[in-house]
């Protein structure tokens, strides 16, 4: 019999894709996720359970028999009841399932440049979580990507395409040359394939062979969709003010302040070699005139559709 390994949120983004390869390699997939019906090209081959963090006993149950926990868990921003310090702490009651479960190794999606002094809450939270994990007593490996592109649900790539598309100009916040360098989500899921199987405790960033300053991405992004939409600079409060209007135009939180805080402070980029394969301007030559066709909606994702595990 196969061993049986548990991706969260396999019916989302970068969880599906690392549960495609786990699947292609003759592994059994569990997922736990707030939308065990939603619609997937995985879901007949998938367990699907719902996230039950306010029940270490039923959480820990539904890592039983697993050999690899592969975790992308974790909150874009906050809203309601969703905030950054539940996140952590959902984070932490994860890692204490599955060394009750008797988990053998974790592999950690987290994301590059985390530091427990950053004023910004996602990465501060991020860096919380990688210390929980570390103090969880489980082996471990953390993947720490850039940002995400391919796979027909990336989020940035094709929001930026969509506002080319659409919109009579493109507002890029301070300078626009502070550097980016983005990773595509197979890439991201064959590293966390391989963190599986390599030393405990490694620390390793997933970043993409392409490194270009974000106007260069985003003229990148123009080139290939076809559009001559001007490139304007704006002081970084601007374009959060001109975000949070488009938010209203297409009921979605586009870009958060802190988000364009981390961007424009150079924090999505590695300093390490690149391990990921994928260029991102290659793919974009591909990818390019179907790009940004239809806006791809966090809101609609993550917070509109009920959550099974609210019901739970
Ligand atoms: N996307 C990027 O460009 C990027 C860049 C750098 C680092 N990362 C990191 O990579 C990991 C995976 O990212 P992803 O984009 O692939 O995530 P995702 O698929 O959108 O979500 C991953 C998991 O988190 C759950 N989740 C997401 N937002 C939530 C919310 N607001 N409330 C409750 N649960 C929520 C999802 O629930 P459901 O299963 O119900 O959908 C899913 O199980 C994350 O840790 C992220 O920080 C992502």
């Amino acid at each position: 019999m196969s061993e049986t390994d548990l991706v969260t949120g396999a019916f989302s983004y970068s969880g599906s894709r690392i549960a495609e390869l786990l699947i292609d390699s003759g592994r059994e997939v569990r997922t736990l996720t707030h939308h065990p019906d939603r619609e997937h090209s995985l879901r007949a081959r998938v367990q699907a359970l719902p996230y039950r963090f306010g029940d270490p006993v039923a959480l820990a149950r539904s890592l039983e028999g697993i050999t690899a926990l592969y975790n992308t868990y974790w909150v874009r921003f906050e809203r309601g009841r969703t905030t950054f310090a539940n996140a952590v702490a959902n984070s932490r009651a994860l890692f204490e399932a599955a060394r009750r479960a008797g988990v053998a190794r974790i592999v950690h999606v987290s994301i590059a440049n985390p530091s427990i002094d950053s004023p910004l809450p996602y990465y501060h939270g991020k860096a919380r979580v990688e210390q929980a994990l570390a103090k969880c007593g489980v082996p471990c490996a953390v993947v720490r990507p850039t940002f995400l592109f391919g796979g027909g649900r990336d989020i940035l790539a094709n929001n930026i395409a969509w506002i080319l598309r659409r919109m009579p100009l493109f507002v890029v916040p301070g300078d626009g040359r502070y550097l980016v360098q983005p990773i595509h989500v197979d890439d991201l899921a064959r590293i966390c394939l391989q963190a599986a199987h390599g030393r405990s405790g490694v620390i390793m960033d997933a970043a993409g062979p392409d490194t270009m300053s974000f106007e260069e991405l985003v003229r990148a992004i123009r080139d290939a969709v076809g559009r001559r939409t001007p490139i304007l600079r704006a002081p970084p409060a601007v374009m959060a003010a001109l975000a949070r209007a488009l938010g209203l135009v297409v009921r979605d939180v586009v870009l958060t302040a802190d988000e364009i805080r981390g961007l424009t402070a150079g924090l999505l980029v590695s300093h390490q070699p690149a391990l990921g394969h994928i260029s991102f301007l290659e793919w974009l030559k591909e990818e390019g005139p179907a790009l940004g066709s239809a806006y791809a909606n966090e809101l609609g994702r993550h917070f509109r559709m009920p959550r099974a595990s609210a019901r739970v």
